[in-house]
């Protein structure tokens, strides 16, 4: 299976703190020798993580942005089109983040509109922005749905993120759809807990976990051309 990503270009939104998924996969495509273009809104995490992926000479640009904001998403996207003559090979789309809601009837206002926000809105507002370079690549987008919006998931006290990640499921459909005619793939990956530095501090070191090395392989399959058969599909890890 061939997943070297020399010479590729490689958005990856959600980088932030150390120890959690943007963090495993910029080091997993680094590895592979992806160019690596990191978004994410906290500059002073992506900074650090840059820096410790350049000590091992990885080529690598940081955008400091909050793409619930579409606007933003757009500068971010020009920032980086201006930097790879305006050709992307894969936009892995992290950003997100997990809160329960409670019972509905119950729940806050704000948590609902936090969820769609940094779930949904950031998914619609970066493949908006992005899907031009991605296009002149023929290159693929990726999204990171969750184990929560597979059929038959226990979404009782979920419901804000549920709803936020089927909503992920339901872009990417859309994107597959409309841009096959461009040469462009889209998939969602759909995984259950992940052995990340926040799910350790909360849950234990021993509850059941997604690798971070197993999710980065598949990742890197759905990213390279070894997957240019997949589109449109949602792949549950774990
Ligand atoms: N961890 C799991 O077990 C698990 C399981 C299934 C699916 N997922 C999904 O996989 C992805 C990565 O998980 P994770 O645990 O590594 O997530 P995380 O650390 O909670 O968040 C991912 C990153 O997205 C950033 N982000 C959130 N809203 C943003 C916005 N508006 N603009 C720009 N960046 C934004 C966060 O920045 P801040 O640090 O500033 O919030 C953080 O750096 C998420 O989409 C998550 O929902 C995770």
């Amino acid at each position: 299976m061939n997943t070297d990503f020399k010479g590729k270009v490689i958005v990856l939104s959600g980088v932030g703190r150390a120890g959690q998924v943007g963090d495993f996969l910029a080091r997993a495509f680094a590895d592979q020798g992806g160019t690596l273009q990191l978004l994410g809104r906290n500059r002073a995490e992506l900074d650090a993580r840059a820096e410790e992926l350049r000590a091992s000479h990885a080529s690598v640009e940081t955008h400091a942005c909050d793409l619930s904001d579409a606007r933003a998403a757009e500068d971010a996207a020009r920032a980086v089109a201006a930097q790879t003559d305006g050709r992307v090979d894969a936009l892995v789309h992290v950003a997100g983040g997990f809160a329960l809601s409670g019972p509905l009837a119950e729940s806050s206002v704000d948590v609902w509109q936090q969820q769609l926000s940094i779930n949904l809105g950031t998914a619609f507002a970066t493949t908006r922005a992005f899907l031009p370079l991605v296009r002149a690549a023929k290159g693929c987008v990726l999204y990171f749905a969750s184990a929560a919006a597979l059929p038959g998931a226990d979404v009782g006290g979920l419901s804000a993120y549920a709803v936020a990640k089927t909503g992920v499921v339901t872009l990417m459909r859309a994107v597959a759809a409309e841009e096959a005619r461009n040469g462009l793939r889209a998939n969602a990956l759909a995984p259950a807990a992940i052995r990340t530095a926040s799910n350790v501090a909360s849950m234990g070191p021993n509850a059941r976990y997604v690798e971070p090395a197993a999710l980065c392989d598949v990742v890197l399959f759905l990213a390279s051309p070894a997957s240019r058969a997949v589109s449109g599909q949602v792949i549950a890890v774990g």
